[in-house]
């Protein structure tokens, strides 16, 4: 059933009100109200500044504050009336500010378009949860940095390819993810500085006539600076498409992460227990704990990927200027900054709950010969040229394999078979804690290293 229009947005020009079906189908209030306190919070400056400029007076812009601050409190206390008719949330809060203090609410849209409008409120929406989630991050981060301290002799095994590399601390394997969060605050505060540029002054696509001050809203509003070109400031979404590339390398991360967590978790490894209340159970099999939480956030990372994917294409066909594709961009920006945040929120927690269970580490660590190249780099020490060494050490493995023991186990006759150089001294090198002392530069392994970065880690935040 079609059903008329609201008569003051624009169904002068048509001869017939617009479809239900086309209604419901271009309505964006079911999710842009998301956005009302910065559309509230963009109207403010924007009528300040007008009434600056003398555009509107001065009894017009307090209409405007006060119609405005009680539209914010109706919002916020749920009983703002949000109505499909009104499309989205600019229309919805300009009609009953209409409504609230007569032809001053009228008057504030002069000099804007709802392009320049929405683009700006994306903009403080997006700036917002920026600076929420850098916060978020650095609270893993600490989470981290507690976790690692506590293991920095805390021996496991070093995997490449999944195999038994070398011995590393824990400590260690936990600054590698505190790296890489470092990393994703660094772009996010870097996409920050191309977020906080303000679109207002655009208009539809073209400026407008009125004598405006875009600087003064950029500063009223905290934006660091104007955007430059009137035709891109409605329609760019780079910024958008930037931070979900930011969110999905940090869900990559996290992602990754709890695959170590999974597999660390199962009882083959059984190198950590995670919080029972991060886990659930089984309805079927009665002994399950099954790691919930790392494996959604593995899965959420494609929900995540698929935004940044949406995003993209959304812009891909895109003429200059605004287009109403554009309304597509928020759905996608959303969910990708709530995702991310519960996750990361989440993720903090069960970091610091996670018990660790060193003796099964150290045991996996003793398995798979992961001190051969130690014993290969001692041999070399002595003059024996690496290849030489490389595979002396590859018969020995296969020796001790053969023998069903580690390389520490072949006492010192059997082992100077593969090469004469070796003396007693070889035992310590052959160690699990002779391995990882002895990799003592910076970004290595050794306990006074893996200390040294943490407490670098710790001044850096
Ligand atoms: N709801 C629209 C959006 O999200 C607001 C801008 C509408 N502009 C227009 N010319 N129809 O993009």
């Amino acid at each position: 059933m079609a059903s008329i229009q609201d008569k003051d947005t624009w169904s002068g020009r048509f001869a017939e009100p617009v479809a239900e079906l086309v209604k419901r189908y271009t309505a964006s209030v079911g999710f842009d109200h998301k956005l009302a306190m910065f559309d509230i919070q963009g109207s403010l400056a924007h009528a300040r500044m007008l009434a600056a400029c003398g555009i509107i007076d001065g009894q017009d812009f307090s209409d405007i504050q006060r119609g405005l601050a009680q539209i914010e409190n109706e919002i916020l206390s749920g009983e703002f009336n949000w109505s499909l008719d009104l499309e989205d949330v600019h229309l919805n809060i300009e009609k009953r500010l209409t409504t609230l203090v007569g032809d001053a609410g009228k008057r504030l849209h002069t000099g804007r378009s709802r392009n320049d409008q929405v683009a700006t409120d994306v903009r403080l929406y997006l700036r917002s949860a920026i600076d929420e989630l850098l916060e978020l991050i650095k609270a893993l981060q600490l989470a981290l940095l507690d976790l690692a301290g506590q293991h920095t002799h805390t021996i496991m095994p070093g995997f490449t390819h999944l195999q038994v590399a070398q011995p590393v601390s824990f400590a260690h394997h936990l600054m590698a993810y505190f790296e890489m969060l470092k990393r994703d605050a660094e772009r996010l505060r870097d996409a920050r500085r191309r977020v906080n540029r303000l679109p207002l002054g655009a208009a539809a696509l073209a400026g407008t006539s009125y004598p405006i001050k875009r600087e003064m809203v950029a500063e009223l509003l905290g934006f660091d600076e104007v955007c430059a070109n009137s035709l891109d400031a409605v329609s760019d979404r780079d910024f958008a498409i930037e931070f979900t590339a930011c969110a999905s390398l940090i869900m990559t991360h996290l992602s990754r992460f709890s695959e170590e967590l999974i597999l660390w978790m199962s009882p083959r490894f059984g190198f950590i227990d995670i919080a029972d209340r991060f886990c659930t159970g089984s309805s079927i099999m009665p002994q399950k704990k099954n790691p919930d939480v790392p494996e959604l956030v593995r899965g959420k990372t494609g929900r995540v990927n698929g935004h940044l994917v949406a995003l993209l294409t959304l812009m891909k066909g895109q003429p200059l200027a605004y287009n109403k594709d554009n309304q597509e961009d928020k759905e996608p920006l959303f969910d990708t900054v709530d995702t991310l945040t519960q996750t990361l929120r989440i993720y903090a927690d069960m970091i610091a709950g996670i018990k660790v269970k060193p003796e099964a580490m150290r045991n996996a660590a003793l398995q798979g010969y992961a001190t051969a190249t130690d014993l290969a780099d001692y041999l070399v020490k002595k003059g024996l040229p690496f290849r030489d060494a490389h595979e002396a050490v590859a018969l020995a493995v296969r020796f001790a394999e053969q023998r069903g023991c580690d390389l520490s186990d072949i006492p010192l006759a059997e082992l100077q078979q593969f090469s004469t150089l070796i003396g007693d001294d070889v035992y310590q090198v052959l160690s699990l804690e002779g391995s990882l002392a002895s990799r003592n530069h910076t970004g290595g392994t050794a306990p006074n290293q893996v200390e040294g970065a943490i407490a670098r880690a710790r001044n850096s935040l």
